[in-house]
């Protein structure tokens, strides 16, 4: 991939960069970064002729204008959306923000500072606005069909990616060519890695970091308050996903 996180195979050399036919549209912290890589495998997702040209920026999917922005753009576009359980979401994005500020050695609060205020649920905390997802699908939903819409499972992409990659291929009416020996799993990362002409590789170390363990009362007022989020979401794509 090129330029910044947003493009993902480049056009070859001498070529103008294509319009997407498909976004990865988020969520963020959903693995947008592993769908994006494993898709990369497909020979017609990379550099040719014939390829399609995906993109991923994970903030669209929680952004107020992005629905209507796209629409304008392609109407036909294909939105991909990478979903995980919503309370290990926010974690991760708590997760991501702490090494980011370290980094930039900028003071890290205890997540348990940022999900509680006075002793509730601090639903203002963006980590978990990005979580309700009901809210933002209904806003994807007023100007993009579900049908042009693919969820994948990133809980699921995590354990098992082939049968969740082998679904996207379907969405895109790709030949079926990402196969089994396309993945291994890493004892050491913890997670499946690539195996892609002839090479093997694994995410960068941000990706599929260890969080930090979350006091059980806090991490239970979340889980609760997500789960009405979670049922209305269910209803509205028509889909259940085993969310804790
Ligand atoms: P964690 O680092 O919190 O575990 P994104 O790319 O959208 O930022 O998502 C990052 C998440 O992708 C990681 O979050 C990790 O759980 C998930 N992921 C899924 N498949 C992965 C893989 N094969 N290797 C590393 N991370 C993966």
């Amino acid at each position: 991939s090129n330029i910044s996180e947003e493009v993902t195979s480049s056009p070859p050399p001498g070529t103008k960069k294509q319009i997407p036919q498909s976004i990865i549209i988020g969520v963020r912290k959903g693995g947008t970064r592993a769908l994006l890589e494993m898709l990369d495998i497909h020979p017609d997702v990379a550099a040719a002729a014939t390829e399609i040209t995906i993109e991923k920026t994970p903030g669209y999917f929680t952004s107020a204008l992005a629905p209507e922005r796209i629409r304008a753009m392609n109407s036909s576009i294909k939105l991909l959306l990478i979903l995980r359980d919503p309370t290990e979401r926010v974690i991760s994005d708590y997760t991501q923000v702490y090494f980011n500020r370290l980094e930039n050695h900028k003071p890290v609060q205890a997540i348990e500072n940022l999900l509680v205020r006075n002793g509730a649920l601090n639903t203002r905390y963006k980590a978990i606005q990005r979580s309700m997802y009901d809210i933002h699908m209904r806003n994807w939903l007023q100007h993009f069909s579900l049908e042009q819409i693919h969820i994948v499972d990133g809980n699921a992409l995590i354990q098992d990616p082939l049968p969740e990659l082998q679904k996207v291929e379907r969405f895109l009416n790709l030949p079926p060519r990402i196969i089994s020996s396309n993945f291994y799993f890493n004892q050491t990362k913890g997670f499946y890695c690539i195996r892609s002409d002839g090479r093997e590789r694994c995410l960068h170390e941000s990706k599929g970091r260890p969080h930090p363990t979350v006091n059980s009362t806090v991490l239970q007022q979340l889980r609760s308050y997500l789960h009405e989020h979670n049922r209305t979401f269910f209803r509205l794509v028509k889909r259940t996903f085993d969310w804790q």
